[in-house]
């Protein structure tokens, strides 16, 4: 049995009133909420030990770095990497995918090709655009089903001797899509290319294992498993990790710096220039004790009792259609209700404590394939409550009352 009741009483926000009504907070594909005691933990760290990392001798300091390498160990261990180093701690998803396109800059040439997909987030897909630009690389996309579904036949003849990069996410952010991403990791590796996870929408319900997944690079952020903002990851294997060159220069990246040259430092200090986010890393870590204390299987399973409730109730409304309609889905219900704007509907709710997502989602793509402005985005978190989905459905009809 879920407890859910008793996992809400860890996260003081949502004890908080919007517009004088209690909040339902539906919109954790944005950003998760924070419990209490990753709150604390940021609040330790500057009441207690406030100190810059790897570089005091004094106790604050030390105090300081070893929680932040701990945090990093917490992370390999949450996604099974082989090596602590493997793991770089970035500012988030955009970061550490702008990382990697970043590097390949000087390992592509003009003719070789890269793959994404349309259900792309415009985080996974402009970095690739910037890179192809740079290289002469040329951005090949793998197409969707009406239920928003990858196609794969055409993604296997996309392939061919000349791709080096594909880069999916492993669930759409605006449709809940689940991607086979082990199938199109393995399919890549026939030809030789590398492969790049986005996992910012997959994180909150799935642990994945990179070493079983084999997949070269996964990242994701903290903000959407129970930690803040600001911080996230990149896994890669550490053989790309030393093709790669650094993408920022700076403090801490460096092994020796003289005016005739540099040299740079071993994992993963390479790619973490200038002061981290230290609060942020420590956070990071206890965000994902707390996670896995309740544990992913668990969150996951009662997070898919909420889609089909909500799925089921929000069909109950006429001239409701609903936005990916995968068998393999994440709590995502996007949707739209006749010729209603998504905006206006999210914005009556919003009135009555209701938050949710309204717009294209940053997949303007997705939206330009179903033909529509945007839709109106419930995401549901383990924290979520079908007393909660009954208000919102209820708000929806009166929304849907008051504009047709
Ligand atoms: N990527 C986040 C979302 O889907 C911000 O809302």
């Amino acid at each position: 049995m879920f407890k859910v009741e008793k996992i809400r009483k860890d996260f003081p926000i949502l004890n908080r009133k919007v517009n004088g009504k209690p909040l339902v907070y539906f919109d954790n594909a944005a950003t998760s909420q924070t419990p209490q005691i990753v709150i604390d933990s940021i609040v330790d760290y500057y009441s207690n030990y406030n100190a810059n990392i790897h570089r005091g001798v004094h106790t604050l300091s030390q105090e300081a770095t070893s929680a932040f390498e701990e945090a990093r160990i917490k992370i390999q261990k949450h996604f099974n990497a082989h090596k602590s180093h493997e793991i770089i701690l970035t500012s988030g998803t955009t970061h550490s995918i702008n990382l990697v396109a970043n590097g390949f800059s000087s390992l592509l040439k003009k003719g070789d090709e890269v793959i994404v997909s349309t259900l792309e987030h415009h985080s996974n897909i402009v970095p690739w655009q910037m890179l192809c630009k740079r290289t002469g690389a040329i951005l090949k996309v793998i197409p969707i089903s009406l239920k928003g579904e990858l196609i794969m036949d055409e993604y296997e003849t996309l392939l061919s001797n000349k791709t080096k990069l594909v880069f999916v996410n492993h669930v759409s952010n605006a449709l809940g899509t689940i991607n086979p991403i082990k199938q199109i990791i393995d399919k890549a590796h026939e030809f030789g290319a590398a492969v790049l996870i986005d996992g910012a929408q997959a994180a909150p319900h799935i642990k994945p294992d990179v070493q079983q997944l084999d997949c070269d690079f996964y990242t994701c952020s903290a903000h959407k498993i129970c930690g803040p903002t600001g911080v996230g990851m990149l896994y890669g294997k550490e053989e790309w990790l030393n093709k790669l060159p650094p993408y920022q220069g700076g403090g801490e990246m460096i092994a020796e710096v003289t005016f005739k040259k540099t040299t740079y430092a071993d994992l993963p200090h390479k790619f973490e220039a200038g002061t981290p986010n230290i609060s942020g890393g420590i956070a990071f870590g206890i965000a994902l004790d707390y996670m896995n204390a309740i544990g992913l299987e668990n969150i996951a399973a009662y997070e898919n009792e909420l889609l089909i409730y909500g799925t089921q109730k929000l069909l109950e409304i006429e001239g409701l259609k609903i936005y990916g309609t995968s068998k393999n889905k994440a709590s995502v219900i996007s949707f739209n209700i006749e010729e209603i704007h998504p905006y206006d509907i999210g914005s009556i709710i919003d009135k009555l404590g209701i938050a949710v997502r309204t717009g294209h989602h940053c997949t303007q793509p997705i939206m330009d394939f179903y033909k529509i402005p945007g839709t109106i985005r419930s995401s549901f978190a383990f924290y979520n409550t079908k007393e909660e989905i009954d208000i919102f459905v209820e708000a929806v009809k009166r929304a849907k009352s008051m504009l047709l």
